[in-house]
């Protein structure tokens, strides 16, 4: 139904491919409009065969809002500070269910993810629908979901780094420890659609102890990885993913053993979560 491009869904509860815009073009305000759109519909849109270089995926990201520094914590792209490498030679990886930095007061609108090098096996990012989760939670769970606060740090137990890159990329990921507090149920300024705030930042809940907060969360979390609501996108190099990091938790399995993989990673600044009550 659109006027620009093809949607073609890939998953029954969350993604889109977009085919026929060329990322590297003059993209129009209105064709920006419908992209978000889709977006904010679909949740995680994929562009095949792009291959885009860092200058083209900037002024992609761009086009959706302002761009956030890289990371935090984590250096940039060297001479590119809005260009995180999210680099598997290191041995690091990001196979843990999280929304992108939800730590910091304002977590990003959205990420960009551009595939440079792909492993030929593995290496896929699964995105998973944090709308659908509310929604599938039974009504006395959503409603304790509605008043519930989380607290969201960089700053947790981690499992044991596997190399000692992975281990100074840690030490780096937590150099300056952010907490904060978000709503647990987030309403989407576009759409007002509920979603599940939470993912891996998120190690308890204000009010109540470790073990009930664990058990809760574990619970909550329990409905955002169920496989009908996630996508699993498989890269090929050249591709760019557009997820709205408001709504949706993403994971990279880590299946490739220590074959090379490079994305990067530009993100769009975003607002502060709103609860149920504002
Ligand atoms: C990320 O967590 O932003 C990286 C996802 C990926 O490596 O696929």
């Amino acid at each position: 139904t659109s006027t620009g491009f093809d949607v073609r869904r890939i998953g029954g509860r969350i993604g889109a491919e977009i085919l026929g815009v060329d990322l590297s073009g003059n993209l129009e305000p209105a064709l920006v409009s419908e992209i978000n759109s889709a977006l904010v519909e679909h949740k995680a849109l994929v562009f095949r065969d792009q291959h885009l270089d860092d200058a083209g995926q900037l002024r992609f990201a761009s086009l959706f809002g302002e761009l956030t520094a890289a990371h935090p914590t984590v250096p940039s792209v060297d001479g590119q500070p809005q260009i995180l490498p999210v680099d598997a030679d290191e041995g690091i990886r990001s196979n843990v269910w999280h929304t992108d930095v939800t730590f910091v007061r304002t977590p990003p609108k959205a990420s960009t993810l551009r595939s440079i090098v792909v492993p030929p096996y593995g290496g896929n990012t699964l995105i998973a629908n944090s709308a659908a989760a509310y929604r599938d939670l039974p009504e006395p769970l959503r409603e304790l979901a509605d008043r519930l606060w989380a607290v969201h740090t960089n700053a947790y137990d981690y499992a044991a780094p596997k190399s000692e890159k992975a281990a100074e990329y840690r030490k780096r990921f937590v150099s300056r420890k952010y907490r904060t507090v978000h709503p647990v149920v987030r309403v989407h300024p576009e759409t007002g659609e509920r979603g599940l705030f939470i993912g891996g930042f998120a190690q308890s809940i204000v009010g109540l102890g470790p073990s009930d907060s664990r058990d809760l969360l574990r619970i909550f979390q329990s409905y955002v990885t169920r496989p009908e609501n996630i996508v699993r996108v498989a890269w090929t190099p050249g591709d760019v993913v557009l997820f709205d990091n408001r709504i949706t938790q993403h994971y990279a399995p880590d299946d490739y053993g220590d074959l090379p993989r490079l994305l990067h990673r530009v993100t769009v600044a975003g607002d502060v979560p709103a609860g149920v009550d504002g």
